[in-house]
């Protein structure tokens, strides 16, 4: 296995993280080095309850996870970071979120690490799973939480995939669908 670190990001206490969701947009955390990357096998997918950020346990948002998927790949952005960040994300994403440690390629030399990204399980209890296009639109369009409302979050990762290249089909029907739902109502 090959690593892209550079000197400042050789230290033994320094850890890749792939985020594909909020955390390619919403970067709250310090960081020493920052790429494009993907991870193989992997869709992104709104199947999962948020009850903290962008809904609330009694009206829960839909967020972001990864679903296992033969041949997808997931585009996203990797951080690396000293160990004292796991504190503050692993609060982040706490709502149903476990770290998997997966290998994540990254865009320009294809080099692959290791590292770790934050995946909600089909069987956590916050997962809310599949729904048609347009009822996840009206979902996300009805919700807000304490981060904000739900359909700035699909906004900005929309605008946030474009701005690395990607085109992610799911992600791209549900902003076409809300913008649309915005229009008519
Ligand atoms: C991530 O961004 O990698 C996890 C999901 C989220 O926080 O939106």
């Amino acid at each position: 296995m090959t690593s892209k670190m550079t000197d400042t990001a050789d230290s033994p206490d320094t850890y890749w993280v792939f985020g594909y969701g909020s955390l390619i947009y919403k970067v709250d955390f310090p960081y020493l080095q920052r790429a494009q990357a993907s991870i193989n096998g992997w869709s992104r997918r709104f199947w999962q309850g948020s009850h903290d950020h962008r809904g609330t346990a009694e009206a829960p948002g839909r967020v972001v996870t990864l679903v296992p998927e033969l041949g997808a790949c997931c585009k996203g952005v990797a951080y690396n970071v000293e160990g004292a960040v796991f504190e503050h994300l692993d609060h982040r994403e706490k709502n149903g979120y476990q770290r998997r440690i997966l290998p994540i390629q990254f865009a320009d030399t294809a080099s692959v690490v290791e590292g770790t990204v934050y995946v909600a399980d089909l069987d956590n209890p916050a997962f809310l799973g599949d729904a048609p296009i347009d009822q996840l639109a009206r979902h996300i369009l009805r919700s807000h939480g304490p981060s904000g409302s739900n359909r700035d979050y699909l906004l900005q990762l929309a605008e946030a995939l474009r701005a690395i290249g990607d085109d992610d089909a799911h992600v791209s029907a549900l902003e076409a669908a809300v913008l649309r739902s915005a229009i008519s109502t």
